[in-house]
């Protein structure tokens, strides 16, 4: 995770905890490549595999590939890509990954990741200085509840429907009900949820938001304006980092007007691309992604 952090991608040091609670130990893998001289860390690729339940799309993603930039082009990178993925178990399994724009047309050609969805992930970050959280309207139709007070299978089923069919039952419990994270739902007059929202502390000062999913824009603001109000200490954090899909508008109008017209920073886009099949995740009801390490939505 220090790697990762030092290059200024986003995540917790409670991830890999949680990536392994998540995922079950037997589907979670971290591979680490170690100078066997000084022992130093030189790079790291992790695998996780949602499992087929009742029908639903198995996948096969990977994430955090990454090598020390004094010891790349040295094929360091290639060995632990390729030991992570020849694993037997995952033998004519679909492969997602969220590829960077230098990395993602090298995947496609070299490892047949070439089925893309037609949406990126922005990878972008708000100054907390910059949010105004008065600038959120309320739903008055809508209802905001903790992670504990739902049904949680009714929350999975919600979550299926988002995200392209993949079951997560294990994962979101790990991802939400967690000291670091505020986890909130919003449900109907007839107690439907309509959306929920996620935002975990992580490295570097900064907090993330992810999943973040909701049936309509006044039900994101209203999510969005309940889970901030709800970090005590919001202010001391330096940054907000938010994982919109880049078509959809409606993401991209509330999280300008929670700064206040002041800029949200854009560090690129992340490609999803899969190896056989695209996992259609309804990026109109996506207004962040869960995180890009490991998950497609
Ligand atoms: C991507 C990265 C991990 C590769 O590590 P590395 O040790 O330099 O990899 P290798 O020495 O085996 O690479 C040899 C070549 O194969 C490419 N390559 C490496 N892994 C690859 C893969 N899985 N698929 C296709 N091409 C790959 C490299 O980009 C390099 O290409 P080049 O000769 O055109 O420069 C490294 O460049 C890195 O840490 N980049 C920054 C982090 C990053 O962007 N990670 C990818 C996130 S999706």
């Amino acid at each position: 995770m220090k790697i990762i952090a030092e290059f200024g991608w986003f995540c917790a040091e409670e991830d890999s905890d949680r990536f392994s609670k998540g995922f079950g130990e037997e589907n979670f893998n971290t591979l680490i490549a170690v100078d066997k001289s000084t022992n130093k860390i030189l790079g790291s690729v992790v695998i996780g595999f949602f499992e087929k339940i009742d029908n639903s799309p198995a996948l096969v993603t990977l994430g955090f590939y990454i090598v020390l930039p004094e010891f790349r082009g040295k094929g360091i990178g290639t060995k632990l890509f390729k030991e992570v993925i020849n694993d037997p178990r995952f033998k004519n399994a679909n492969f997602g990954l969220n590829g960077t724009s230098y990395m993602s047309k090298k995947y496609a050609k070299e490892f047949g990741y070439d089925k893309f969805p037609n949406w990126q992930i922005c990878k972008n970050k708000i100054k907390i200085s910059d949010i105004d959280i008065n600038a959120l309207q309320i739903n008055p139709e809508v209802t905001v509840v903790g992670f504990n007070d739902i049904d949680y299978q009714k929350l999975i089923e919600y979550d299926i429907k988002i995200q392209g069919g993949i079951r997560r039952d294990k994962f979101l419990k790990a991802f939400l009900d967690a000291k670091t994270s505020f986890a909130k739902i919003a449900v109907d007059k007839n107690g439907k949820i309509v959306g929920f929202g996620n935002i975990r502390t992580g490295v570097n000062n900064q907090i993330g938001l992810g999943p973040f999913y909701a049936d309509s824009q006044s039900i994101a603001e209203t999510l969005l304006k309940k889970i901030l109000e709800s970090i005590e200490n919001l202010k001391s954090y330096d940054y907000f980092r938010i994982f919109p899909p880049n078509i959809n508008q409606n993401a991209d109008e509330i999280f300008n007007r929670l700064c206040n017209g002041k800029t949200v920073v854009s560090s690129g886009f992340s490609f999803p691309q899969f190896t056989k099949e695209i996992i259609r995740a309804d990026a109109s009801r996506i207004y962040s992604i869960t995180e890009y390490g490991l998950n497609v939505a």
